[in-house]
């Protein structure tokens, strides 16, 4: 029998509203360490893969604050935002650099699609979000709730939209236990395996679609793993798998309802200079449609790192076919895409080692290689 899961991540939006700690501001002191690491990553001139956390050295305030959102995004509500970068007066390059000190610092950065990129900026590319190569991250569109393919997503605010883009956040341990409350025959659809859609940004290696269920456990750990588009992808893309039951798109339907409801959805507005850090387990995320400013240097913009983590969660065993390892502390997820060198899978290896991280994620592409 699915129990509903008790932890600390099942809020809902009035919980989320009164928890005054879910927002800190930078102090004065993290934000010189932060400038004072800036330096030293700037001076170094290496390229972002030959760099090393040393690069971005932080050991006092700042240190502590990442690795506290961390934790909270781990242990307390799945989701933590720090105000106050100053990008303001940093730089477009400098940000950067600061997102990839502070990735580099929290664990293994991890590719973002079929370029094989690891920053990814998001921002109104004029792509297509519908569609089976769609992706959201580079157009204006409202967004389904969803989660991002990593144990960690952090999303720098660099400006805001003219109007729209608010960003969404819902707990799926909550809208789990809501659906468990009336519709447990649903829930336990979604605890069985959905096929998803790579959105035709596999590598070569990899199949273009694969296998999950959305809902799972490991070690009474609760994991949730929800992408509707890339499941409507596959359907629309692949003659061979099998269609979706009236019983599976019922199951998908209430998901989607549950995890809009007002009651349970949190809403916040991105200031410039926020860092927003989610951990995609618990949390599904989504933004509302954006317009933008004319002038291209006005536009709404964000930096978005994935990141797998030293401390990450065991992840359910049949999570494999995508997170290609399911252990705890594993480097694992992202969409690995078409341009993975040697230089990037060395590059991973050493952050890997940096922070005593299992690093078994390319076992697959090696196997194909030898
Ligand atoms: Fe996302």
């Amino acid at each position: 029998m699915i129990r509903p899961v008790i932890d600390p991540h099942g809020w809902n939006r009035s919980e989320a509203d009164a928890d005054s700690a879910k927002f800190r501001r930078l102090s004065a002191s993290e934000i010189a360490e932060f400038d004072s690491a800036l330096v030293v990553i700037r001076a170094s001139g290496k390229p972002l893969l030959q760099m090393n956390p040393s690069d971005f050295p932080l050991k006092g305030p700042a240190k502590a604050v990442l690795l506290s959102a961390v934790r909270e995004a781990q242990s307390g509500r799945g989701f933590q935002l720090l105000r106050g970068f100053p990008v303001d007066r940093w730089s477009v390059e400098d940000t950067k650099l600061v997102v990839w000190g502070i990735g580099m610092q929290l664990g293994v950065a991890r590719p973002q699609g079929k370029a094989s990129h690891f920053l990814a900026d998001v921002r109104d590319a004029g792509g297509q979000y519908r569609g089976v190569t769609g992706r959201g991250y580079n157009t204006n569109a409202e967004l389904d709730f969803h989660n991002d393919s990593s144990d960690l997503v952090g999303l720098l605010c660099l400006r805001t939209a003219k109007s729209g883009g608010t960003s969404l956040l819902t707990s799926s341990v909550r809208a789990h236990n809501e659906m468990l409350a009336t519709r447990p025959d649903l829930v336990e659809e979604l605890y069985r395996p959905f096929i998803f859609s790579r959105q035709g940004e596999h590598a070569p290696e990899e199949p273009p679609y694969y296998q999950t269920s959305i809902f799972g456990t490991y070690n009474g750990r609760f994991a949730c793993r929800y992408v509707r588009n890339h499941i409507n992808s596959a359907q629309m893309a692949f003659a061979d798998i099998p269609r979706l039951t009236a019983r599976q798109v019922e199951a998908l339907d209430m998901l989607d309802a549950t995890v809009k409801r007002a009651d349970l959805c949190f809403q916040m507005e991105f200031e410039p200079g926020d860092l927003q850090l989610i951990n995609n387990y618990v949390v599904l995320h989504s933004r509302t449609t954006y317009q933008d400013h004319e002038e291209p240097d006005l536009k709404r913009h964000l930096m978005r790192l994935w990141i797998a983590s030293p401390t990450g969660q065991e992840l359910p065993a049949d999570w494999k076919p995508f997170f290609k390892d399911t252990a705890a502390g594993a480097v694992r997820g992202g969409y690995r895409g078409q341009n993975i060198t040697p230089e990037i899978m060395q590059f991973e290896e050493r952050l890997a080692k940096a922070h005593g991280m299992h690093f078994r994620v390319y076992e697959d592409k090696m196997a194909l290689r030898a």
